[in-house]
């Protein structure tokens, strides 16, 4: 039964996801679906999740697996999988978010969790609360589920130490943002079926990249080869003690990549301009219709977003028949979905 489900979503990642709805309403079946989503829960052990860093293997490919159900169940219209039911997860953003924020808050409800928005500007933070007092206080609400965002590296393991609910870490600074790893990483897997022997290049600002960071543990651990490539001044040669080769010309190593991640330049986090102008940096690194004749015909983009037009990537690019950018947002609320209801199997 289950080897059949395996066989038609095999078939859904050869089409790229896109599926008719004549061919879902023929192979749903809510029964072998149900059975197959309760056996993936065996064995998870974790409350939180802080970062790919500390995740084996298996546990990914198990958030993986559980994902592409969800991701199988969305696309069959199945909106709520009420596994949350009773439960309250609480967005605690204090830096600022669309995609990450909307999607968590989205997974929760269509897991049946009541949810909540936390706002940093209207809250009493300006009153010198601590971020553990705001975090205490919220808890103290009945709260099951905080997930958080902050500027500051290792505040959702600070959380994790300080409360008794689940912490998800939504990005911390430029630590790690291990559910936009794993949203990069459903993509390209459900495009070539395996991490294994796959090239994937990250390029842009990997310096300051918590994206960057979870995709290398991520990548790595499940068999692929990654580079990171940009400016000698956003990527150093000690890359390489990540495991990862590292390569400042684009150009060059274009021909051999499998994928694409192209990641923002984050002048926020910058004390200094880390190259003359945009304009050079776009010259050197914007993947652009030139430089995509330069790759493999299967290459896929993939971006983390938000997305700079014209200095990380064009238009005709984004927007073309290579681009999962969008697909990524989708594979992101089932990423969510799975992460969630993941954490609340265990006590
Ligand atoms: N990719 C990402 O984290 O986007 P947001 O900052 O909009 O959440």
């Amino acid at each position: 039964m289950l080897a059949r489900m395996g066989e038609k979503m095999a078939k859904d990642v050869q089409m790229g996801g896109v599926k008719s709805s004549e061919t879902v309403s023929t192979a749903w079946n809510q029964a072998e679906w149900d059975l197959a989503l309760q056996r993936n829960g065996e064995g998870w052990k974790r409350r939180h999740l802080l970062g790919l860093e500390p995740l084996s293997a298996p546990e990914i490919t198990q958030i993986l697996d559980r994902a592409d159900l969800f991701r199988q169940s969305l696309d069959a219209g199945r909106r709520k999988v009420p596994l949350l039911t009773n439960r309250t997860c609480v967005n605690l953003f204090f830096e600022n978010s669309t995609r990450t924020r909307t999607s968590f808050g989205l997974a929760a409800r269509r897991l049946g969790a009541d949810t909540i928005d936390f706002s940093t500007s209207t809250s009493s933070i300006a009153k010198g609360e601590t971020t553990i007092d705001t975090a205490k206080n919220i808890e103290a609400m009945g709260i099951d589920c905080v997930i958080v965002r902050h500027r500051t590296p290792g505040t959702p393991e600070m959380l994790a130490h300080n409360l008794k609910c689940r912490v998800v870490n939504a990005g911390d600074g430029p630590h790690e943002h291990p559910t936009q790893g794993l949203l990069d990483i459903m993509t390209i897997r459900r495009k070539f079926g395996t991490l294994a022997g796959l090239t994937v290049a990250l390029v842009g600002d990997i310096s300051h990249s918590r994206t960057a960071r979870s995709n290398i543990y991520g990548l790595q651990k499940l068999g692929a080869h990654v580079i990171v490539c940009g400016p000698s001044t956003l990527v150093s040669p000690r890359w390489q003690e990540l495991g990862v080769e590292v390569a400042w010309n684009l150009d060059e190593i274009l021909p051999r990549v499998d994928v694409l991640n192209l990641l923002r330049i984050q002048f926020e986090r910058q004390a200094s301009r880390p190259f003359p102008s945009v304009r050079e940096y776009a010259f050197l690194y914007t993947m652009d219709a030139k430089r995509l004749a330069k790759t493999k015909d299967s290459v896929l983009i993939i971006a983390p977003g938000p997305i700079n037009r014209g200095v990380e990537v064009t238009p005709e690019v984004a927007d073309g028949p290579h681009s999962a950018i969008l697909d990524q947002v989708t594979n992101g609320l089932a990423v969510r979905m799975s992460v969630l209801s993941l954490l609340h199997t265990v006590d």
